[in-house]
């Protein structure tokens, strides 16, 4: 099997966040990156903020200059998109538009060589749907990252149906070498992290519109007892509300109006009025400047606080117990994905060995009785499992 080195040139298309992001990854590793987006402008601005990044690390010590200059030195950008046709690996990060990367992939194939890898970063579409597109469907990967991609360890491996093992095994190989943290994920809407992590938003905004708690009770209440480093709504702000709204509405509708994933009134109002967080200044908090949301003036209420830290984490990891039984991935990289995809305290399966299959089991049997919804139906796999006393990580040496 071939296995990728530094030599292998990588082809980014697509100057945005997420583009520049990874472009920076490949070429620390040592790669020559070849970044292709149609708009000059954007071609610019990537090379302006590769530019300031890059010397903040040098002034900051954490590389030296000569290891700056020689990262920048690896990145070219242009807006000819045959300048890609002698790579070894493409990464998409374009809009997320099914048709438009679909024309994109089509197009790819007649200019690279056949043994080139094509990879996307889609965050919510289906691999299949791209790969479908290709006359080597075998060959197209989904390679998630996450963002700031120097910064977020983690990469989801999406194959689809189509995609070779061995593309599967370099890439997982790769990434590991690129110094991340590569788990595998079936190709199924929101693959893993933004699959598993709809409750952190969806049940925060449901205590809240039943009036259970306000806004910062809830968030200081996930900070105190759960040890999250944001809060549901902080986070709903930093991600911005248009986003976040969009991947539960995208996940909701993928996954046949699963009522557990239903969005929420409350946020698709906060959308509708342009208040989308942090970067419009407005959203759940005001932000007079980029500082945290701080909760100091916020007196501890015991049995407040653990009733909705209980009831977010139960559903967290009803989630998660869920993604597993329809072995969309392994228990382990679920646990991974939420540690480096998003920060949690905890993975989520170890958190619920930790309080106790019957436990949470008990949590989801009184939310089902209170509400009757389906929302709140407990995971076969989590009732089976409190039944006969079982753990996810039996044995120490699992975790
Ligand atoms: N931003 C995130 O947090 C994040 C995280 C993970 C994955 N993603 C995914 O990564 C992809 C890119 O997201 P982003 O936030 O970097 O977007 P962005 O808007 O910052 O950048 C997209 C870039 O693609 C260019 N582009 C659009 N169509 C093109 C085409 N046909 N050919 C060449 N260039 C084209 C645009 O000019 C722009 O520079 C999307 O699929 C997104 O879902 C985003």
């Amino acid at each position: 099997m071939i296995n990728f080195n530094k030599h292998v040139a990588i082809g980014i298309i697509g100057a945005g966040t997420m583009g520049t992001g990874i472009a920076q990854v490949a070429a620390t590793f040592g790669h020559k990156v070849v970044i292709f987006d149609q708009q000059k402008e954007q071609l610019n601005h990537s090379h302006d903020n590769l530019t300031r990044i890059i010397s903040r690390l040098v002034e900051k010590h954490k590389i030296e200059q000569s290891d700056g200059e020689d990262i920048l030195s690896r990145i070219s950008f242009t807006n000819s998109i045959n300048e890609l046709s002698s790579m070894g690996l493409i990464i998409e990060a374009i809009v997320e538009d099914l048709e438009v990367k679909k024309e994109l992939f089509s197009q790819l194939e007649d200019l690279v060589n056949e043994n080139c890898f094509l990879a996307t970063n889609t965050s919510s579409l289906s691999i299949s749907s791209i790969a479908s597109a290709c006359k080597i469907p075998q060959r197209v990967i989904g390679l998630h990252f996450f963002n700031p991609p120097p910064l977020m360890p983690l990469v989801e491996i999406v194959p689809s149906i189509l995609t070779s093992n061995s593309v599967k095994e370099v890439l997982f190989n790769l990434m590991k070498e690129w110094g991340k943290v590569p788990v595998i994920a079936k190709d199924t809407p929101g693959f893993i992290v933004n699959k598993v992590a709809r409750p952190f938003y969806g049940e925060a905004l449901r205590i809240y519109e039943e009036g259970i708690a306000d806004i910062p009770r809830i968030d200081y209440a996930m900070k105190r007892i759960g040890k999250f480093r944001m809060g549901p709504f902080e986070l709903m702000d930093l991600i911005g509300n248009d986003v976040n709204y969009k991947v539960t509405e995208t996940v909701f509708r993928e996954f046949y109006y699963d009522q557990r994933y239903k969005p929420s009134i409350t946020q698709k109002r906060y959308v509708e009025a342009g208040l989308f967080g942090r970067k419009t200044g407005k959203g759940f908090y005001e932000y007079t400047e980029l500082q945290n949301v701080k909760h100091d003036d916020i007196e501890p209420d015991s049995k407040l606080d653990s009733m909705i830290f209980e009831r977010i984490i139960v559903m967290l990891i009803n989630e998660a117990a869920d993604t597993l039984m329809y072995n969309i991935a392994s228990k382990e990289d679920i646990d991974l994905a939420m540690l480096n995809g998003v920060n949690y305290p905890k993975g989520l399966l170890k958190w619920a060995d930790e309080l106790g299959l019957d436990f949470v089991a008990s949590r989801l049997a009184d939310l089902y009785d209170k509400y009757l919804e389906d929302r709140y139906r407990t995971s076969p796999i989590i009732a089976k499992m409190a039944k006969s006393n079982e753990k996810f990580y039996p044995h120490a040496k699992d975790i």
